[in-house]
């Protein structure tokens, strides 16, 4: 299959398109912004790979680029849209970039889909199949119990409600035009190459450095945490399994409280609990996120990796890639992590 990623340069395209050149015969192009949170370090030895160069290609270019999605998706049999602003924190401060790569990106990407599938169609040919990655948190918090697929959205943040303004966009293209298009609904997803402000990779290279580690309120929230290769991985069984215009919600049924995985960064490190520091919380706190996934289940997948197993791995890839890591810790994330942790750390000091 010639496959299109979009956002394969990100944390989880980038594992991916690994495992997807490792496992198949499959041919993929990246394309990708490269905005702050992507970097073709992630890809890094694919294009000498001898069995991987022959059939990996990387375009650096905007979803929101109507013409070029046209001409990748045209030489395409399917795509993967990894491609979005991706972090919480920074919608609250500003969502622009979120909805034009959420809503307009998205949308540019069907265009070409549709376009594509109905030229093919005249001639015979087979639809563009379309994966949009998606997210738990479109379904808003749930107190007790989990999110089934055919649950009411509920995003309460402005990164969930571009994520949920993109997929509704997808099922409106499903309806409308009879497109092959799919949704994955994925859980907290950890491990190696995730950028370094967020939740799991700041707490560990704090801790590497022994500044706090800033926990947002009571540190209760839940979160189910699945390891990046177990998304990748389920995201490639929809795609090869996947029913035509099905949501798929991707867990790993490891539930786990903030305060909890502070303390599993801190004793992988050896460091004291004391660099955990309580600071103001988030707003819009989304309490706990869990989703069922008997229907991924019935297309052969579940996820592999236990917590405790995926942390330990996880800490010790940014004990072991400090270059990775350390050059995204540079002047642009001093501004980000004073405008985000500057307040709230004096704050937590005055207390
Ligand atoms: P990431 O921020 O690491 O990667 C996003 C990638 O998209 C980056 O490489 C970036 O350069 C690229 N990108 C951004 N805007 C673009 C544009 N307009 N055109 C082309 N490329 C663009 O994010 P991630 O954590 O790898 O998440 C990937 C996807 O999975 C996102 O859609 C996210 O909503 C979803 N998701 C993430 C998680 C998680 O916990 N990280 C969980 C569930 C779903
Ligand atoms: P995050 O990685 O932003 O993911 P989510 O999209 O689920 O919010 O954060 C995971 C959890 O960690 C979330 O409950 C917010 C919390 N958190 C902190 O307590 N402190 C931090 O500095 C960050 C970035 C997150």
């Amino acid at each position: 299959m010639r496959l299109l990623v979009a956002g394969g340069a990100g944390f989880i395209g980038s594992a991916f398109t690994r495992r997807r050149l490792q496992a198949t015969a499959d041919e993929v192009v990246v394309v990708d912004k490269l905005t702050y949170a992507g970097s073709l370090e992630n890809l890094i030895g694919l294009d000498s790979d001898p069995s991987a160069r022959d059939r990996f290609g990387f375009v650096k270019g905007d979803i929101a680029d109507h013409q070029l999605m046209h001409e990748l998706v045209g030489q395409s049999d399917a795509v993967v849209n990894f491609a979005a602003e991706s972090h919480v924190d920074r919608s609250i401060l500003d969502a622009t970039a979120f909805l034009r790569t959420g809503v307009l990106g998205v949308h540019a990407l069907l265009e070409a889909v549709r376009e594509v599938t109905d030229r093919r169609r005249s001639s015979a040919g087979s639809a563009v199949r379309f994966v949009q990655v998606s997210t738990d948190e479109v379904y808003g918090p749930v107190e007790s119990g989990v999110s089934y697929e055919d649950d009411q959205l509920h995003p309460r943040s402005p990164y969930s409600a571009a994520k949920a303004a993109g997929e509704l966009l997808v099922r409106s293209y499903r309806e409308t035009y009879g497109l092959d298009l799919l949704i994955t609904r994925g859980a907290n997803t950890y491990g190696p190459r995730q950028h370094v402000e967020k939740f799991i990779p700041l707490f560990i290279t704090n801790a590497i450095r022994d500044m706090p580690l800033p926990i947002y309120g009571d540190g209760q929230q839940r979160r189910d945490w699945l390891f990046v290769d177990d998304h990748a991985d389920g995201i490639g069984a929809v795609l090869d399994e996947g029913e035509s215009g099905e949501i798929y919600n991707i867990g790993a049924d490891e539930e786990r409280v903030n305060r909890q995985v502070a303390e599993a960064i801190l004793n992988a490190l050896g460091k004291s609990h004391s660099l955990i520091t309580t600071v103001a919380d988030r707003r819009g706190h989304d309490r706990r996120y869990a989703m069922d996934t008997n229907r991924i289940a019935r297309l052969g997948w579940s996820a592999r990796m236990d917590f405790e197993t995926g942390i330990a791995a996880t800490v010790e890839w940014y004990r072991q890639n400090e270059t990775w890591w350390r050059r995204l810790r540079d002047a642009d994330w001093d501004a980000y992590y004073e405008r985000q942790y500057g307040w709230r750390l004096a704050e937590s000091a005055k207390n």
